[in-house]
Order: structure tokens, then C-alpha cells, then sequence
């Protein structure tokens, strides 16, 4: 005998990503902030101002990649529990995309799953991180290699927070958006080589762009199990350059830079993507003084590291090239030798 658990889903999770000067945002329920002391100190004043609610309790973790871990879940957790927050809370997630993606991933687990919604401060937390519902943590064997899918209930992206964002994660959060403009939009990308992204009229275009983008392309494919992928453009080769940097030498967008410029030496190497295109695209990125280089000890212990990624599947690895600029293909069967050409840049 057979007895069927009918689990055929009708949810709906769409969300709005709401692109203004952030108004007051009032909660019914206990909510909780969380933070780090940079952004803390730069402007949680201005936020307390805007939130209303019948409790509303901040919670600091450790600025930096590093903390991105089990141990600082547990810490949030444990304050959650103290503040006797219910199923009923919400959680604001305040900060770049490391703060964004605990608290997703608090919010995904606690009390087996509570609202959140994003209130990104940098750039790329803007253009990518708080938008699709990637959350989760790092741990020794990698980056997010333990986490949930889990949908904000809203993005709030206010660019007033940007004014005290340093030059370097700026430049981190354009990375992300030459990205999406490569693969997927050739007139965005075009737009990119003339526009200043320093002036604000700008960097709301971009902003406003990116996020269609990819909220086009996770409408579509929310758990990554095809189209999705193209999102990770360069970021194969990024996370073992972060790996390598020991998470230090490079911010995440930086590394997704050199990903970027690695793998349109596979797409030129591979016939996909025309030299002069690769050229535009790396002097794109040059333009935002991102960095376009990167020279590994050892070609072939980078190659392996590709296989401890949780995108590599029985032993292969998908490359995501561009097929002219604005169009992308998947790749899963390149040759090792074209792969460690393309690493050492040649
Ligand atoms: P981050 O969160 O570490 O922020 C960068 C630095 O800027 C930090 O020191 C932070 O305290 C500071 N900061 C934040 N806002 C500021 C402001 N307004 N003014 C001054 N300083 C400010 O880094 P990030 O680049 O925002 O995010 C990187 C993380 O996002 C990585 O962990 C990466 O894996 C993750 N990520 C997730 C997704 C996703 O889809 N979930 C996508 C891309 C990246
Ligand atoms: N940053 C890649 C993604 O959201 O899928």
C-alpha cells in the first residue's frame, strides 16, 4: 500500500524591490535588525528613525567575509531566542551582501522560517545580493556551500546609502553589473562604456536595470536549475581566486572581475567571443579600476578547486562564456588544457 504526502505547491512569493528614498516602513510584530558596526555607525540612526514596530531590537555581527559562518548564525539565533521573536517577526536585513545573506538564512531556519526583508547598503548588495533569495554562510570547504533558497518578503534600495561606500566596493558592486550587461543586455552594456556611474542619475539606471535583469531571470529559474546559471559568469574562476586571496586580497566583486576576464579568454580560446569583444569588456572593467589579472602559483590546483564547487556536477564543471557581447552559452565540456590557458591568461 501506498499512501501519497500530496505536496503539489500553489505558493506565491513575488516580492517588490522598491527604488526610493526609504520611507517609514511600520510593523505589526516584533522585528529585529540586523547589522554590523560599520553600517551601524554610518547610519542605523537614520534607520530607527523610519521603523516602527511594537519591538525592535538590533543585532551587530562582526563586519567581514570571515564572519560569514555557522558560529555568528548560532549568535544571531541566540539573540532571537532571547528576545522571545516569533513566528509572526520580521527580520531587516542592513548592510552589504554578508549581513543580507545571514539574515536570510537565519530568517530561513528560525522557528523554521520567519519573514525578512533587505535594506542593502552597498552597491553590489544592490544590483545582486539582496534581490533572488540566495542565502546562506561559508564554511572551510568553500563559500555558501551551506545555506537555503528563501524569498524577502521586499527589497527596500535606497542609493542614499552609497554616499559613504568606499571607492573599492563601489568598483565590487559594478563588477556585478558589467556582468549582467555582458551576458544578457548588449545596449545596457553599451550604455556602460559612455555613462559615469559615479553621478546618481547613473547609478539608479544601472541599479534599476541590473535588478530587472535578474529578477527576469529568477522569475524564471528561482532554484538555479538551468537558466540561473548564467548569473555566475566569471564566478567560477572568482571563488578560487577568493579561495587563493584566503578571502583577504580580493573583495568578492574584484575576484568576479578577473572570473570575468578568465573566462572570456576560455570564450576567445573556444571561438565564442571575438578578441575585440573581450578587449571592450576588459577595458569596461578597467574604467572602475577593477582588477583584471590574477597569477596562481599553481594552474592546475586551481583547476581542481573548480571541482570542490557546489556547481560542478559528477565531475564536471559549467562555464558560462559570452557569445558575443549581450548573449552567453553554457560550456561543460572544455578541455582541461583550453581551462588552464585561460587561467594563466593566455
Ligand atoms: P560586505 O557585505 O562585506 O560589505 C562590504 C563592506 O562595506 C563591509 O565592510 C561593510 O560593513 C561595508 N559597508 C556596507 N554598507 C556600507 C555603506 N553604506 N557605507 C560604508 N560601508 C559600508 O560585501 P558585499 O560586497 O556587499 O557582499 C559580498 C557578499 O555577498 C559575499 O559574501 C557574497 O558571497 C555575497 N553575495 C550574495 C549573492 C546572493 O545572491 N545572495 C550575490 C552576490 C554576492
Ligand atoms: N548571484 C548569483 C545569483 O543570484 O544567482
Amino acid at each position: 500500500m501506498t499512501i501519497t504526502v500530496n505536496l503539489q505547491k500553489h505558493i506565491n512569493d513575488s516580492y517588490g524591490i522598491h527604488m526610493q528614498e526609504l520611507a517609514p516602513l511600520a510593523f505589526s510584530e516584533k522585528v529585529a535588525i540586523i547589522t554590523n558596526p560599520t553600517v551601524a555607525d554610518l547610519h542605523l540612526e537614520k534607520l530607527l528613525k523610519l521603523v516602527t514596530a511594537p519591538s525592535v531590537k538590533v543585532v551587530k555581527i562582526p563586519d567581514g567575509e570571515a564572519y560569514k559562518t555557522l558560529e555568528t548564525i548560532e549568535t544571531i539565533l541566540n539573540e532571537l531566542f532571547e528576545q522571545r521573536l516569533d513566528r509572526r517577526s520580521t527580520l531587516i536585513a542592513f548592510g552589504g551582501g554578508v549581513v543580507g545573506d545571514m539574515t536570510g538564512f537565519c530568517a530561513s531556519i528560525y522557528q523554521r522560517g520567519i519573514n525578512f526583508v533587505q535594506i542593502p547598503t552597498t552597491l553590489l548588495a544592490m544590483v545582486d545580493a539582496s534581490v533572488g533569495g540566495k542565502t546562506g554562510i561559508d564554511n572551510k570547504f568553500g563559500k555558501n556551500l551551506i545555506g537555503s533558497f528563501y524569498q524577502p518578503k521586499a527589497v527596500y534600495i535606497d542609493p542614499f546609502w552609497l554616499s559613504t561606500l568606499p571607492d573599492r566596493e563601489f568598483g565590487a558592486g559594478v563588477a556585478e553589473i558589467i556582468k549582467i550587461a555582458v551576458t544578457l543586455d548588449e545596449e545596457f552594456f553599451c550604455w556602460l562604456e559612455s555613462a559615469d556611474l559615479k553621478n546618481h542619475e547613473a547609478i539608479k539606471e544601472a541599479i534599476a536595470r541590473s535588478i530587472e535583469l535578474k529578477a527576469d531571470i529568477v522569475a524564471q529559474d528561482e532554484k538555479e536549475s538551468g537558466l540561473r546559471q548564467v548569473l555566475n559568469y566569471g564566478h567560477t574562476f572568482a571563488h578560487v581566486i577568493e579561495l587563493e586571496g584566503n578571502y583577504t586580497e580580493f573583495l568578492h566583486g574584484e575576484s568576479v572581475a578577473i572570473g570575468m576576464v578568465m573566462a572570456n579568454n576560455l570564450a576567445v580560446n573556444t571561438g565564442s567571443l571575438s578578441h575585440k569583444d573581450a578587449a571592450r569588456i576588459k577595458h569596461l572593467l578597467e574604467k572602475y579600476d577593477l582588477p583584471t589579472s590574477f597569477s596562481t602559483s599553481d594552474p592546475e590546483q586551481f583547476y581542481d578547486s573548480f571541482f570542490l564547487d557546489k556547481k560542478s556536477h559528477s565531475g564536471k564543471i559549467t562555464f558560462v562564456l559570452p557569445r558575443t557581447i549581450g548573449d552567453y552559452v553554457f560550456v561543460d565540456d572544455a578541455k582541461k588544457e583550453w581551462v588552464l590557458e585561460a587561467i594563466k591568461g593566455e
